[in-house]
């Protein structure tokens, strides 16, 4: 339909990229579209903890305390000691459970959606989703945030 492939299409997953490309990239953006029939950006980011079950997580690209994105363009989303950077205030989420313990989104979680990682492979796994394609979502190019909304910080 529309080029859009269904999970039903795509026998229940999709690739996405490979587990080095998120790793040398630091951070790989997709859009979904949720069961309601919006469109989401997600970023799949590299989690290097022991216990983990996959080396690679997916995250939808919205800070929990507003709607600021946390992959930006042209920048990535910005990852510190296994931690992903909120650009506008700085609270700090773990790559791998996405929680925050600090600043203006502490006690929150990203919004997670599925993937799976298989022989060097990460693959879509999420029922409640569908993908659309790589990269932003489109006619949605700006940060998600005010002008100046990098200007808290420096890196
Ligand atoms: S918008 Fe992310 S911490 Fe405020």
């Amino acid at each position: 339909m529309n080029g859009v492939k269904t999970f039903g299409e795509m026998t229940g997953r999709y690739r996405l990229t490979d587990v080095e490309t998120v790793r040398s990239e630091g951070s790989w953006l997709f859009t979904v579209r949720d069961e309601h029939g919006t469109d989401e950006e997600v970023i799949l980011v590299p989690c290097d903890d022991d216990d983990a079950e996959s080396p690679v997580e997916a995250w939808v690209n919205r800070c929990t305390h507003e709607a600021q994105r946390l992959y930006r363009d042209e920048v990535g989303a910005v990852i510190r000691d296994g931690e992903i950077v909120c650009p506008k205030h700085g609270s700090l989420f773990d790559t791998c459970s996405g929680d925050c313990d600090n600043g203006e989104a502490a006690e929150t979680t990203l919004v997670s959606v599925d993937v799976t990682a298989e022989e060097g492979q990460v693959y879509l796994t999420d029922d409640d989703v569908t993908f659309l394609h790589d990269g932003a979502s489109d006619g949605d190019d700006d940060d998600g945030g005010t002008p100046d909304s990098t200007s808290h910080l420096r890196f």
